[in-house]
C-alpha cells in the first residue's frame, strides 16, 4: 500500500494496490514533471524540488549506473560449522531490497538473494563447536600467544580488504545505506580493529611487568572468558558487528556471530576467510529467526559473554533466559532518544545545518541521531524556518547518488510506525513544517518537521529511528533539564549556545544523566577511541576501541610470596612467557 499521513494530501492521480504473491506493488504514476525531473547534470533530488509523484524517486533498472547494479542474486546455500563449509539444505529466507524498481507503471520488489534459516539444532551445534574450541581456556585459539592471534586477525583484514567493493555493494542493496557512507563504514571497521590490536599489544606489554606490594609479587594478565555471542544491528551491520567479534577473538574467546536482521548477505562472502584465518570452531556464523536460534543458546547456559547492540526488550528477554546470570557478562548498546537544546544565544548558522545532519543522516537510523529538539521560545520561529529551509537541501534518492541522505528504509515495519507517530502528533495539535513532510512511497519516508510537540505525544518519548524532527518550545531551561532527568534513555545530548554561563549551567545539571555532551555539534559515536556508552537504559559497558578489551578479557593474577622460592619460580615463568610471545 501507499501509506500517507493523515492531513497529507493524497494526489488524485496516484493510487496503490498490492498484488499478493508476486511482490508487485502497482502505483499509477503521474506524468513526470519535466521541469523537476529532467537531468540537470546532478544525480540527486533535493527534497525541496519534488513534485507530487514521489514514486519516481525509485529507478528503472536502466537508470542504475552499471557499477552499482546487482546483476545476480546472492543465494547463500552453505554454512560454516566447525571450520567446514558445508552445503545448506534446510529452509532459506528470500531477501528483497528496499530499493524498488520501476517497471512501466509498477514499483517492483527486487529479490537480491537468500540466506539459511537455521534451526535450534544448528545453533546448538555451533555452540558445541565453539565450546570445544575453547576447551576450557586450553583450546588452540585461547592458548595462542597474542602475537599469533593478531597475525590471524591481520590475515583476515587483508582478505576483507580484497572484498571491499563486493561487501559495500551487497550491503547497499540490502540496507540502502548511501554508498559513500558504507565505504566509510568499511574503512572505519578496519581502523577500529587496527586500533584494538594496538591496545591489545600495549596491555600485553604491561601484563609482563612484575608487581611487588606488601611482601607479595604478582603478574596480572588477561584471560578470555569463553564463548562470546555477538549480535550487531542492521544500521551498521559490518562495523558494529565486527567491533564486537574481533575484540572478542583477540582476547582469546571463541565466537558465535548472529547475523543482523538486515545486512546478512555479505557474511557469505567471508566464509572462506573465516575458515582459512581461524582454527575450526573459533568463528561460527548463524543466521535465521532470532527467537528460534538464540533462545536455545541462552537457555543452555553455554554462553559466557553476550555482546549485543539492539533493543532493550530483546536484550532483557535473552539475558533472562540464561540460567547462570552472574556468570554471563554482557555488553549492551540499547535505545537512545538524544535531545538537542537550542539556547537563546545559539548561533543558528552553526546549529541548523548540524541539527539537520544529526537528525537525518542515514534517515535518522543511527542510535546517536538527534531525536528530540528543545528550542528556546525567543529563537523558536527563526530556528523552525531555517531548519525547514535547510531540510529542503537534504538529498533524497537512491543510495548510489552523490551526497544523498534520505534513502529507502530497510525495515518494512518502520514506515507504518513513523506514520503512526506523525498522525498521533498531528491529532494532538502538531503541524508538519516542511514540504512533502509526512509522506511516504513504499520504503521511502520523507523527512518530517513536526512542531509544536508536547509531552502527551508519542514522538516526545519514543525513539523514532527514522527521519522525523520534533520541535518542543521552552521558556525555562528546567524544561529540557527535567526531560533529560526523567528520560529512560541516557546516551548523549547536544547543546547549541555561545555564552559560557548558560552552557555551563546546563552541562552541570545533566552531566550525570548522559554519557556524552556535545557542544555546538551533533551527537555521535566517534572518534572510536573516545568512550562510547550510555547511562540508564541506553547502554551497559564501553564500546570504545580503548576499552573494549576490558570487557572481553578477565584479569587473572598469578601471585606468590616475595621469598627465594617465589623469586626463582617467577623468574622462570617470565622467561617462558617472553619466549612464547616471540
Ligand atoms: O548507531 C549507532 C551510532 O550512531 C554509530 O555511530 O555516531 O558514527 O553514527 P555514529
Amino acid at each position: 500500500m501507499l501509506p500517507m499521513a493523515s492531513g497529507a494530501r493524497r494526489s488524485k492521480e496516484t493510487h496503490a494496490a498490492t498484488t499478493a504473491g508476486n511482490q508487485t506493488y502497482i502505483l499509477k504514476l503521474r506524468k513526470p514533471a519535466k521541469r523537476q525531473f529532467k537531468n540537470r547534470g546532478e544525480n540527486f533530488f533535493p527534497v525541496g524540488s519534488l513534485s507530487e509523484d514521489l514514486s519516481r524517486l525509485f529507478p528503472r533498472e536502466n537508470d542504475i549506473p552499471a557499477r552499482f547494479r546487482m546483476n545476480s542474486c546472492l543465494d547463500q546455500n552453505r554454512i560454516l560449522i566447525n571450520g567446514e563449509i558445508i552445503p545448506w539444505q534446510g529452509r532459506v529466507a528470500d531477501i528483497f531490497s528496499p530499493i524498488y524498481i520501476r517497471k512501466s507503471n509498477a514499483l517492483t520488489k527486487k529479490r537480491i538473494g537468500s540466506h539459511p534459516q537455521m534451526t535450534a539444532k544448528e545453533a546448538l551445534r555451533a555452540l558445541d563447536t565453539a565450546r570445544r574450541a575453547f576447551s576450557p581456556g586450553n583450546g588452540r585459539w585461547s592458548s595462542l600467544p597474542l602475537s599469533l592471534r593478531i597475525e590471524c586477525v591481520e590475515r583476515f583484514l587483508e582478505r576483507l580488504g580484497g572484498l571491499k567493493e563486493a561487501i559495500v555493494r551487497t550491503l547497499m542493496w540490502e540496507i540502502a545505506k548511501p554508498y559513500a557512507e558504507l565505504k566509510n563504514e568499511f574503512e572505519r571497521t578496519v581502523d577500529y580493529i587496527e586500533q584494538v590490536i594496538k591496545v591489545a599489544r600495549e596491555r600485553e606489554k604491561n601484563s609482563r611487568i612484575l608487581r611487588r606490594e606488601k611482601g607479595i609479587m604478582g603478574i596480572v594478565h588477561d584471560e578470555p572468558y569463553g564463548v562470546g555471542l555477538c549480535l550487531g544491528p542492521y544500521n551498521y551491520p559490518l562495523f558494529e558487528t565486527f567491533s564486537l567479534v574481533f575484540p572478542a577473538l583477540l582476547a582469546g574467546n571463541t565466537v558465535i556471530v548472529k547475523t543482523p536482521k538486515f545486512g546478512v548477505l555479505f557474511f557469505d562472502l567471508l566464509l572462506e576467510s573465516f575458515q582459512d584465518c581461524f582454527p575450526p570452531g573459533v568463528v561460527n556464523v548463524i543466521s535465521g529467526d532470532g527467537k528460534t536460534i538464540i533462545e536455545p543458546l541462552m537457555k543452555g547456559g553455554g554462553i559466557d559473554v553476550f555482546a549485543f547492540i539492539g533493543s532493550r526488550l530483546i536484550a532483557n528477554r535473552l539475558m533472562g533466559l540464561h540460567p547462570r546470570k552472574n556468570r554471563l557478562r554482557s555488553l549492551l548498546g540499547l535505545g537512545a532518544k538524544n535531545p538537542v537544546v537550542i539556547l537563546p544565544d545559539a548561533d543558528l548558522g552553526i546549529a541548523v545545518p548540524e541539527c539537520v545532519l544529526g537528525a537525518l543522516a542515514f534517515n535518522g537510523q543511527r542510535c546517536a541521531a538527534l531525536k528530540i529538539f528543545f528550542v528556546h521560545q525567543d529563537v523558536q520561529e527563526e530556528f523552525r524556518k531555517s531548519l525547514s529551509k535547510e531540510m529542503t537541501k537534504t538529498r533524497i534518492g537512491m543510495p548510489w547518488m552523490e551526497r544523498v541522505r534520505i534513502t529507502p528504509l530497510a525495515d518494512p515495519d518502520r514506515i507504518p510506525y513513523l506514520h503512526k507517530l506523525v498522525e498521533d502528533a498531528l491529532h494532538q495539535g502538531s503541524r508538519i513544517g516542511n514540504e512533502n513532510g509526512g509522506k511516504s512511497v513504499q520504503s521511502l519516508f520523507f523527512p518530517t518537521l513536526l512542531s509544536p510537540v508536547h509531552s502527551k505525544m508519542k514522538i516526545y518519548w519514543e525513539e523514532q529511528f527514522g527521519p522525523i524532527i520534533p520541535l518542543v518550545s521552552y521558556t525555562k531551561i528546567e524544561a529540557p533539564i527535567n526531560y533529560i532527568i526523567h528520560s529512560p534513555f541516557g546516551q548523549q545530548l547536544s547543546i547549541f549556545g555561545t555564552k559560557i554561563q548558560p552552557l555551563a549551567h546546563l552541562v552541570n545539571s545533566v552531566k550525570s544523566q548522559v554519557a556524552r555532551i556535545n557542544i555546538n555539534s551533533k551527537c555521535q559515536r566517534g572518534p572510536d577511541l573516545f568512550p562510547f556508552t550510555g547511562r540508564k537504559d541506553s547502554a551497559k559497558g564501553d564500546f570504545s576501541a580503548l576499552e573494549i578489551m576490558n570487557f572481553f578479557s578477565a584479569k587473572t593474577v598469578v601471585a606468590a610470596r616475595e621469598n627465594e622460592l617465589g623469586e626463582s619460580l617467577f623468574g622462570s615463568l617470565q622467561r617462558v612467557r617472553s619466549r612464547a610471545q616471540k
